[in-house]
């Protein structure tokens, strides 16, 4: 079995990947510091493939606790760096907080990679690298733009670190993967999404709206210059979106060399106002919803093109919207019991 450490594995995105990596036959590691997580996600991880998977509670910042795990699983053949802060908001409040947090654990995982030799590292980075742009939809060659935030100031710096790091290292593969907007859960309800407080994304906000939770959502700006004036977004299953890690990885095991970017999209925008609506017809729940100023900070339209991934990875995201809605609402009913 080939062994995968996965930092940030105890949250969102990494326990739907450590269920994939699962199903895929992987062994998994899991390095997290439980910042934004708990290890009720991992149990989650254990209930849907029957393994629980390994688990050393550890900062990426600590360098000496890092070396100590990967000492120990040094016959990995691969890591997938989940691990960072990504609160956007916050970030401009700490940023560094953040650049602290996101680029010491990056150079971390980096470093231990190197002693170890461990030869292939996924990266989480971000559509937030393209900024404003001005092509629609974005490929893989759209220009990068400094980011509106620290945080993505960390996801632009840390692809470069890598990509300066891979040069200076025969032995170092790379996989930079930049999501849109992940949304979902898995379908089982048994993990999802755990915001910290109120929500600052859109599909958790509609979820904890429709639950009652927060009385009404605030649609952020009408007057945009899309079709129907909302924003529009490339919203993506968060279990596509695993699935794409598997696929990451297995291409460099299978020889890709060097530093390779995808996007992670579905290729198609929704805006605020459709996705509500699908929501809607999805779990027959309506959300109450008032119309309010655009956000500071806030792209008008973003959707990616994924066909690079589609051609060389093999890789579509072909889950439904309405699946992956009723999946949201199932663990958000769920996380409340
Ligand atoms: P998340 O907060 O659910 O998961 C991140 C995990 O990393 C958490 O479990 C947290 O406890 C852990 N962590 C944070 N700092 C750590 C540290 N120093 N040491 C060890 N563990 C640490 O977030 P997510 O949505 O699953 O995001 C995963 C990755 O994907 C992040 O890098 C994020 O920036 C990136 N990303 C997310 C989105 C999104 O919309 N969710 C979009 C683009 C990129
Ligand atoms: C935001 C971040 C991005 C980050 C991503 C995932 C900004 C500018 N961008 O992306 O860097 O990678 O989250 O963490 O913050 N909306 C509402 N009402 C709400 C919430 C959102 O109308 O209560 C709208 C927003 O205006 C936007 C869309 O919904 O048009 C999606 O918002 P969100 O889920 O926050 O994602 P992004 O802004 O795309």
């Amino acid at each position: 079995m080939q062994k995968i450490i996965i930092t940030g594995g105890a949250g969102y995105i990494g326990s739907h990947t450590a269920v994939a990596l699962q199903q895929a036959g992987f062994q998994v590691v899991v390095i997290d510091n439980l910042s934004n997580s708990s290890v009720l996600s991992l149990d989650g991880v254990a209930r849907i493939t029957g393994t629980h998977p390994l688990f050393a509670q550890v900062d990426c910042t600590d360098l000496e606790s890092m070396r100590a795990v990967f000492e120990q699983h040094s016959d990995s053949v691969g890591v997938i760096h989940f691990a960072a802060l990504k609160a956007v908001g916050e970030s401009v409040e700490q940023p560094l907080l953040y650049y602290r947090n996101n680029l010491d654990g990056l150079i971390n995982v980096l470093t231990c990679m190197s002693e170890f030799k461990i030869p292939n590292i996924v990266f989480s980075s971000s559509a937030t690298v393209y900024g404003v742009p001005s092509v629609l939809p974005v490929t893989e060659e759209t220009p990068l733009q400094p980011a509106t935030s620290p945080y993505g100031q960390t996801k632009v710096i840390g692809e470069s670190i890598i990509r300066d790091t891979v040069a200076a290292n025969a032995g170092l593969n790379a996989t930079l993967l930049r999501y849109f907007n992940p949304i979902g859960a898995h379908p089982s309800g048994l993990i999802g999404e755990r915001p910290n407080g109120v929500p600052n994304n859109l599909m958790p906000y509609i979820t904890q709206t429709a639950a009652g939770i927060r009385p009404i959502l605030r649609v952020f700006g009408n007057d945009y210059d899309t079709p129907d004036g909302y924003c529009v977004r490339d919203y993506i299953d968060v279990n596509d979106l695993a699935m794409a890690h598997v696929a990451a990885l297995r291409h460099m095991l299978d020889g890709a060399t060097g530093v390779s970017t995808f996007n992670l999209g579905t290729g198609r925008g929704y805006s605020v106002m459709e996705l509500i609506n699908a929501f809607r017809d999805a779990t027959g729940v309506d959300v109450p919803y008032e119309i309010v100023a655009r956000r500071a900070g806030d792209v008008p339209a973003i959707w990616a093109d994924a066909s690079l991934a589609g051609r060389v990875l093999n890789w579509h995201a072909d889950t439904p919207l309405s699946e992956t809605l009723s999946s949201a609402w199932l663990w958000q009913q769920n996380s409340e019991k």
